[in-house]
């Protein structure tokens, strides 16, 4: 049969998915999978989980969609009020979107018009500093914002928005080691913001722990607190990306309080309904919705899908999940346990340079030469074809590149369901181990 489906990359063997259950996936040959990347951080609550099929269904037979332009619904009050509960200090307020990019898109909006709102239609304020080595969406202006080779492509389309070096300590732009650095990586916010002129700067926005760009940094324990008070000294607000970190993933419900800091606005999305329909959110600080309420009273701003009452419900159930089955404390305990192992087992391979993270959001970084930390050729594809070996062995990573210096650079992203137990992290290591030990011949030949 001929297929239509115009897939994301037109040269690779896509694997047909059959069902899933749990952690695992089944593709229709018959062979199990078990979905370490949670497909890219998404499926938090594994697969098919009882409870979440039974909202969505009550849901579906009530009402699937309403438009927020009009409604409101008991499903979105119930979210929004969990959100609310869950979120550090006042952010109390969400606006509903359909997936990431939506809600970095929609926060660097929000953080625009806020300024419009409360300092007038002469407000300069509409720029927004990130990072490189960084990924906050594929839609133009979260794009922008992007700070890996997702965006080479499109440079002419994108606004012109300043980024700052990455805190990447296996590679720190600065070159200094955590435990003596004076943390100038988040100090070169400062910098940025005085050359672009405050006057002109909205927001800086962050992923809490970087994801898919570069496999799961964790950065150094005073990052954000410098951010912070830097971001509050020029009077800018601070967007928290937690669109893959958010909901449990890095063992807090939101990563943030790992660094006891409160953001202005956080962008949510993937493990907020954990894959079993798509919704993506920002929570906002009463601050900011207080100033739209005084002032126009409206954000110019909206998408179709955005609030409606089934995604609405999938999420609310979804989180209910995450609190009653204390989700998060189990990415914190199993997380630390697979990680410990991972770094035993894996770091003795030659080609493998750094095993990361925190909770269940791990990165396993690549090399050519352990001693410098040279990468891999680009052309190698070696993240891609060490995920086909791990496939064979039945383990699913999301792999990336790039994250060397923009164009070299292989690492891959482990993110498995927050339900995983100490059992099913002993089989993963052991089947990752397996795999890594057969790559190795293929390793060498680019070594
Ligand atoms: C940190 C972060 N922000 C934004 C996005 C974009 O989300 P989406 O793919 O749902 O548009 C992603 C996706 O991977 C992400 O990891």
């Amino acid at each position: 049969m001929t297929d239509h489906v115009f897939y994301r990359n037109l040269k690779k063997q896509y694997k047909e998915v059959s069902h899933g259950e749990g952690i695992y996936l089944y593709d229709t040959d018959g062979n199990r999978y078990i979905d370490a990347a949670s497909g890219a951080a998404v499926s938090n609550l594994g697969h098919a989980h009882p409870k979440v099929i039974r909202a969505m269904e009550e849901q579906a037979r009530k009402v699937a969609f309403s438009h927020l332009s009009r409604w409101t619904s008991p499903a979105i009050r119930e979210l929004a009020s969990l959100t609310a509960t869950l979120a550090p200090g006042t952010l109390n307020k969400l606006y509903l979107v359909s997936g990431g990019s939506e809600a970095t898109e929609s926060a660097l909006k929000m953080a625009r018009q806020y300024y419009l709102e409360r300092d007038g239609a002469a407000s300069p304020k509409h720029r927004i500093i990130s990072r490189w080595k960084s990924f906050h969406g594929n839609t133009i202006g979260a794009l922008s914002m992007t700070g890996d080779k997702r965006r080479q492509k499109y440079m002419p389309l994108l606004l012109d928005f300043p980024h700052i070096p990455q805190c990447y300590c296996y590679r720190c732009p600065f070159s200094c080691q955590p435990e003596t650095c004076g943390v100038e990586c988040a100090h070169a916010l400062e910098t940025a913001i005085k050359e672009a002129g405050p006057e002109n700067v909205a927001a800086f926005i962050a992923e809490t722990v970087v994801g898919a760009a570069c496999g799961a940094l964790v950065p150094h324990r005073d990052y954000f607190k410098i951010i912070r008070q830097i971001c509050d000294r020029y009077d800018i607000l601070y967007i928290d990306d937690e669109v893959m970190a958010g909901f449990g993933r890095t063992g807090r419900i939101f990563a943030i309080d790992e660094w006891d800091v409160i953001p202005d606005l956080i962008c949510a999305a993937k493990g907020m309904s954990a894959g079993y329909s798509p919704l993506g959110g920002v929570i906002a600080k009463d601050k900011i919705y207080d100033t739209f309420k005084n002032g126009s009273g409206s954000f110019v701003h909206g998408h179709t899908y955005g609030g409606n009452p089934l995604s609405a419900a999938v999420a609310a159930a979804v989180v209910k999940v995450l609190i009653e089955e204390d989700l998060a404390a189990n990415a914190r305990t199993v997380g630390a346990y697979l990680l410990q192992n991972l770094r035993e087992k894996l770091l003795p391979f030659a080609y493998v340079g750094d095993v990361r993270g925190i909770g269940l959001m791990q990165g396993v970084e690549l090399i050519k030469n352990k001693a410098t930390k040279e990468p891999f050729p680009a052309g190698a594809g070696i993240a891609e074809k060490l995920t086909i070996t791990l496939m064979k062995h039945g383990v699913i990573v999301y792999p990336g590149t790039g994250n060397a210096d923009g164009e070299n650079g292989d690492q891959f992203l482990l993110a498995p369901p927050l339900i995983l137990t100490h059992s099913q992290a002993d089989e993963l290591a052991d089947r990752m181990v397996a795999a890594f030990a057969e790559f190795e011949a293929v390793a060498k030949t680019y070594q």
